[in-house]
């Protein structure tokens, strides 16, 4: 009977906190499951929700067609005050052909945030995964090919102005070793090609946030070093993007720290942007252990306490790469994991409550 008005009074509690200011969803969706919430479970019945605990956006990467799943978009509602569009802003989904766009589904997303009040970061300009047939087989020359990526990246800039809170502008550009990912983007346009993207970009919006985004960041001081001597070359990037792929051990607070400290130190805005920890890189488990559940509990917690120290006017958020488990890409990258705060049935997973108890 105790139990069950503890989940009545969250699930009240709930509905009532939601960050948007419009329509309200219902009480948890799923959480009844985890009436016990003994000290073993793996999900917990939540009693604030991160965007109203957090100082800063907290965000998640999301699809049209999620979002128009209502029970869906009533967990994204309440968790989530910035969106970033997990696939659906990158060219191979708007750039039919030169000149043609298709922007049915980034429209979707945005037409989500407005009457939700929620942010959108933009993802991402160019990326050398996602390209459309048209720039991967490209037979033209190289100041044509140049010509087109300038009317690409200010097509789409222009289109979403004033609906897009920040850009991506180049995602991936660099390796592991510091060096240019030898991209067709590199191979077509040069060394100073990320440059020029911000420019044209820039040129487009003065008003949007323009960010650069890679991986491996905090992992790999080689690569924040060329990140970092890259963006110094160039005034109109406002902020960094680090991903945040990480495992539970790796990397080590400190090392992450470490890279964080030099883009702040120059000044630029630091988004940690696809946040997703895996747990089973060795692939020993076969389903979520509790060990497993608050290893990934109190690693989010240390994340989130880490970003809590960067000066407040440097917080561009944090967001995490999809809502639940299941549709993590990492699984069909990797094979079975739990990289996210979501069970597929939208229970909530103990990492949220580490999340929220760093976020107080
Ligand atoms: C991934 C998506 O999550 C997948 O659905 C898609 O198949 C490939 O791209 N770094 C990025 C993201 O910047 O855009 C990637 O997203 C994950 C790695």
């Amino acid at each position: 009977m105790k139990t069950t008005v503890k989940t009545i009074c969250n699930f009240i509690l709930i509905a009532v906190i939601s960050c948007s200011n419009s329509e309200r969803q219902g009480g948890i969706t799923g959480s009844s499951a985890n009436r016990d919430n003994q000290e073993t479970e793996i999900t917990y019945v939540p009693g604030m929700s991160l965007c109203k605990a957090a100082s800063y956006p907290v965000g998640v990467a999301v699809s049209a067609e999620k979002l128009g799943d209502s029970r869906y978009a009533g967990v994204v509602r309440r968790e989530f005050n910035s969106v970033t569009a997990e696939n659906q802003m990158k060219m191979a989904y708007i750039s039919v052909a030169p000149g043609k766009y298709d922007w049915e589904r980034a429209d979707a997303i945005v037409a989500y945030a407005e009457k939700n009040n929620t942010r959108v970061h933009g993802h991402a300009l160019l990326w050398h995964e996602s390209l459309p047939p048209w720039v991967e087989n490209f037979e033209g020359t190289d100041e044509e090919f140049e010509a087109e990526i300038k009317t690409y990246i200010q097509a789409v800039v222009e289109h979403f102005k004033g609906k897009v809170a920040s850009w991506d502008v180049v995602n991936e550009a660099i390796e592991e070793d510091g060096s240019w990912r030898n991209t067709v983007f590199l191979q077509h346009m040069g060394e100073d090609y990320v440059a020029r993207c911000f420019r044209w970009a820039r040129e487009a919006d003065p008003g949007v946030l323009l960010f650069y985004n890679d991986f491996n960041l905090s992992s790999n001081p080689v690569k924040a070093q060329a990140a970092a001597d890259m963006l110094k070359g160039f005034l109109p990037v406002d902020g960094v993007g680090m991903q945040m792929h990480i495992q539970v051990e790796t990397p080590a607070i400190s090392k992450i720290a470490d890279a964080v400290n030099i883009f702040t130190e120059m000044g630029l805005i630091v988004h940690f942007s696809e946040i997703d920890t895996r747990l089973n890189a060795d692939d020993k488990l076969t389903e979520l252990t509790y060990e497993a559940a608050l290893a990934q509990e109190n690693r989010l917690g240390e994340i989130v306490d880490m970003y809590n120290t960067i000066p407040e006017s440097q917080q561009y958020g944090i967001t995490f790469w999809g809502l639940r488990d299941n549709e993590s890409w990492l699984l069909s990258r990797y094979g079975t994991d739990w990289p996210l705060l979501f069970t597929e049935t939208y229970e909530y997973k103990i990492a949220h409550r580490g999340v929220i108890r760093a976020f107080e």
